[in-house]
């Protein structure tokens, strides 16, 4: 998740693409640049690290000119560096993107048999060269960067400078977001709305699979198959703080809605829909160690943990291996029997956990091989680790993490399918059967997250609850969990998630009319148990919420609340039951007044032990 600005007019635009970017920055900050035409070529500084340091850079070596374009870069093929940052130039082209180009192998390989040196590590780079091809092949920018993206698939939003074409900017839009702000002769564009708020109010946003013509005098839209189309431009009413969350009160709640397109960016590319199974290269095992694994360990902290708990179902569900899951803090303090033909999965979505990293050394220097499961690049974790399988969440700003643990398991979901195939335990069958359900799952997901309103009607009714007690069996226990850690971190009402059948072992002395107990139970094979706790818990008047399969009349027969769910594969519905529970904590902590974000004692990263 980049940010991308982009300016057309008679100023002179360095400062002011800085400070878009500057208003970008909470979409990643890895690395930056601009490229700004100065009347006879085009000029490119770029900078790894914060922004600030391609302030320092530029104060060397200002720019002047325009139309220019900027970026700044969450990186997801190829570490943070100065060579990886955008702009990428070929020949007379300077091109900032957005996205994951999903085919970019392919396409590298036909490119370097055509003679193109690469200079990056790059998706992007790619298209750059394509476009240049097009351009030496005699095309005007306009149908160079038509015709590029025509070979491209993949998510992405471009913009495109050609040094021959000094008034005008090209940019288009597939599943990654453009606007495009229009002023008084000069226009701009931008991956979000903040980046150009300051500059004008009157914006139109680019649709998939459409391409723009951007001048000073303003913007000509068509399809990428050459049909032109009409959109009236918006005003936004938004203020600077409301525009950088899209609109929404917290970023955990931007975030909570940002999931579908998470968990579709971390299948992005990795998926081989013809044999039903995952793409090598994709996961950071290499097929002959992962037919060699004898056993999955996976350690992690918090959130990363739960996702992990997960982990070690679809582990022995979908490869047949034994998997075990621990926290990292307590490995260290053990002398745990690792080593030799485990696979021990270091899951982080910040790379930077020190509890996990200690964990990871510890079971490196007895002989593991190490996956890391991390959500930023290049990161500690993935740097001590012998490969890297990482979420393509984006950057997560609120401290609860929401988006990342869904991605994680999403992420778990290949690598189990994987190992289940590279060990030849997995029938193609099962394996279709999990993926195509993990495709439907964002659109599953998107159906819930339109029940939003009913959740806060919910959380109203339960907000002064002194404490709550989560419950689920099979894949929804590590949810249960995760909803009660959820709840604890950002309303600071005491909560516990426990596996359903522990109930009766001692939590069920705690339940009475003012004990709010949440039941995880879509229909599965744990279903009838559960519901037989359901039961237990009601016998002893507790306030019961359920979250229920859809068209299921008999928690509702039973249960106080129950919030009902689309129908998913049964080992997938942890995407499904996840994101309620983020509601319901959510919607009670904004009751409450908390400090959402930035709950109090917490950090996003934890780097002491
Ligand atoms: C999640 O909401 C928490 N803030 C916390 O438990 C977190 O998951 C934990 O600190 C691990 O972080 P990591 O994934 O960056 O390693």
């Amino acid at each position: 998740m980049c940010g991308i600005v982009g300016y057309v007019g008679p100023k002179s635009c360095g400062d002011l693409l800085v400070d878009g970017l500057r208003r970008l920055e909470y979409r990643g900050y890895d690395s930056a640049g601009l490229a700004v035409h100065d009347g006879k070529e085009i000029r490119v500084v770029r900078s790894v690290g914060k922004l600030g340091n391609l302030v320092s850079a530029l104060k060397e070596r200002p720019l002047a000119g325009a139309p220019g374009i900027g970026h700044t870069r969450w990186a997801t093929h190829g570490r943070p560096s100065e060579t990886n940052a955008h702009p990428h130039v070929a020949g007379g082209i300077a091109l900032v993107h957005n996205g994951i180009i999903e085919n970019h192998l392919h396409l590298k390989r036909q490119l370097m048999e055509q003679g193109v040196k690469f200079s990056s590590d790059t998706d992007t780079e790619i298209v750059a060269h394509l476009v240049e091809r097009e351009v030496r092949a005699g095309h005007k920018l306009l149908e160079a960067v038509r015709r590029a993206l025509a070979v491209v698939e993949g998510a992405y939003a471009v913009a495109v400078l050609h040094k021959d074409e000094p008034d005008r900017i090209v940019i288009a839009k597939n599943a990654s977001p453009l606007v495009i702000g229009l002023g008084e002769g000069e226009t701009y564009c931008a991956s979000d709305i903040p980046a150009i708020l300051p500059y004008t109010r009157t914006m139109v946003l680019l649709e998939e699979g459409e391409i723009a013509l951007l001048t000073a005098g303003g913007v000509e839209i068509t399809t990428l198959k050459g049909e032109r189309v009409d959109r009236k431009p918006k005003t936004i009413t938004w203020n600077a703080a409301q525009a950088e969350k899209s609109g929404y009160k917290h970023f955990m709640l931007k975030e909570i809605h940002e999931q579908p397109r998470a968990i579709e960016d971390t299948m992005r590319g990795r998926i081989d829909l013809e044999k039903w199974d995952i793409i090598d290269s994709e996961i950071g095992i290499d097929a002959a160690a992962a037919a060699d694994v004898k056993r999955v360990y996976f350690i992690a902290c918090g959130t990363s943990f739960h996702a992990s708990l997960f982990g070690r179902y679809l582990v022995e569900s979908l490869s047949g291996l034994p998997a075990t899951c621990e926290l990292a803090s307590e490995l260290v303090v053990r002398d745990p029997v690792v080593g030799p033909g485990d696979l021990v999965v270091a899951v982080s979505q910040s790379g930077e956990t020190i509890d996990t990293l200690a964990a990871l050394k510890a079971a490196k220097d007895r002989g593991a091989r190490i996956l890391a499961l991390a959500n930023v690049l290049d990161s500690a974790i993935p740097r001590a680790a012998h490969g890297s399988l990482y979420t393509h969440a984006g950057p997560e700003i609120g401290v609860a993490s929401t988006k990342c643990f869904t991605a994680q398991l999403a992420a778990m979901v290949l690598l189990a399918v994987y190992l289940g195939r590279r060990r030849n335990v997995l029938s193609t069958d099962r394996a279709r059967e999990v993926l195509q359900g993990m495709l439907e799952v964002p659109h599953r997901m998107r159906d819930v997250l339109s029940q939003d309103d009913s959740l806060r009607d919910l959380a109203r009714k339960f907000q002064h609850a002194k404490s709550f007690l989560f419950l689920g069996r099979g894949v929804s226990f590590p949810i249960a969990v995760e909803g009660a850690l959820k709840l604890k971190e950002i309303s600071y009402i005491h909560a516990e998630g426990y596996a359903a059948g522990e109930m009766k072992h001692g939590p069920i002395a705690l339940i009475d009319e003012n004990m709010p107990v949440v039941v995880v139970m879509p229909r599965d094979r744990t279903y009838e148990k559960t519901l037989s706790n359901l039961q237990e818990v009601k016998a002893r008047e507790g306030r019961t919420l359920a979250l229920a399969t859809r068209g299921d009349a008999e928690v509702g027969a039973i249960a106080d609340h129950v919030f009902y769910l689309p129908k998913v594969d049964a080992m997938l519905t942890p995407f499904i039951t996840s994101l309620p529970l983020q509601l319901l904590a959510y919607y009670v902590a904004d009751f409450k007044g908390t400090d959402v974000d930035q709950p109090r004692n917490l950090a996003k990263t934890v780097t002491v032990e």
